[in-house]
């Protein structure tokens, strides 16, 4: 079993990330950690004990972590009108969790695993990089200790999602992002150039529907509003993106993706371009590569297994 931990902003698709991975038994989920982005990070913590409460897992500790960007303190880019304004496309209801974060924050808590399992553990991060960049600065052996670091964010090779050249995550803080690509951590990226691929139809729903269980039925109503928002963002797309799921595929069975080497940097000054990851793909590029990019994806097996693991 490889040990994890899941880096979230939760969140409609960090939710069914958290479900792939707690049914993943190849996976043993340490803890969650999570960041503003989708919603604030109160929310976020909220929403992710409310999930693992759904999927019977509060056993996993949830560490609440960075409010706002590294250097942007005025934040407002908070994604309601994707994930609803509860962040569980209005799944959550009036309901709470019962759970209560754990003490220690996000970033320390990733530091303290990474020693304790150095070369073995995987951050899978699927927010904003607020986190996993305060963990770098906190700990100058971090990013030789760490495993292996999976982030989905960015684009390489398609347009952004947020403005025409940016990913939501990585826009939502490009400091932190570019940090995090210099700082020698492994780093797997998930971006746009594959998650774009990975759809999940709305017709699947009934899968869930006809399950008919308290967690089948809180995702099927999560993923229902969060499909409204794709389809009227991307007229005919015929579903939503698996962006954070597919993050966690990557990690439970790296075929599902097809990696090449690159150069990655973050602009975190551009005039058009603030937070688009540029890749380096001359033949003889100006840096050694940074990182494994995504760049295609076997959509359809990755979409079975993940329907075979959710719900
Ligand atoms: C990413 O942004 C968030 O809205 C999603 O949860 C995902 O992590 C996609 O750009
Ligand atoms: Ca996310």
């Amino acid at each position: 079993m490889k040990p994890i931990i899941l880096d979230v902003d939760t969140g409609v698709d960090d939710s069914l990330a958290i479900a792939y991975a707690a049914h993943s038994p190849e996976l043993r989920l340490l803890g969650l950690t999570t960041c503003f982005g989708n919603v604030s990070v109160e929310e976020a913590t909220r929403n992710s004990l409310y999930v693992l409460e759904q999927l019977g897992r509060e056993d996993v500790p949830v560490h609440a972590g960075a409010g706002k960007p590294f250097f942007r303190h005025n934040f407002k880019g908070y994604a309601k009108h994707v994930h609803g304004e509860d962040g569980l496309g209005g799944a959550l209801g009036d309901a709470m969790p019962k759970g209560k974060a754990a003490p220690l924050g996000a970033s320390r808590f990733m530091v303290e695993q990474a020693r304790q399992l150095p070369g073995e553990l995987t951050i899978i991060a699927v927010g904003p990089l607020t986190n996993l960049a305060l963990a770098v600065m906190m700990d100058p052996d971090f990013a030789s200790l760490v495993g292996r670091v999976v982030i989905m964010g960015g684009a390489v090779t398609v347009p952004g999602n947020v403005t025409g050249q940016a990913e939501a995550n990585i826009l939502s803080d490009p400091e932190a992002a570019e940090f995090v690509f210099r700082s020698g951590l492994p780093i797997t990226m998930v971006g746009l150039d594959v998650t774009m691929k990975t759809l999940l139809p709305r017709s699947r729903l009934r899968e869930w529907r006809d399950k008919d269980t308290k967690l089948s039925r809180f995702l099927a109503d999560a993923a229902d509003f969060y499909i409204d928002f794709y389809e009227r963002a991307n007229p005919g797309i015929g579903g939503c993106a698996l962006h954070d799921p597919l993050a966690v595929g990557v990690v439970i069975d790296p075929t599902f993706c097809r990696t090449e080497e690159m150069h990655v940097q973050v602009d975190t000054e551009g005039l058009l371009s603030t937070g688009r990851t540029i890749a380096d793909r001359r033949a003889k590029p100006a840096h050694p590569p940074n990182a494994k990019v995504c760049l295609e994806v076997d959509a359809d097996r990755f979409l079975a297994h993940f329907m075979s693991r959710v719900v």
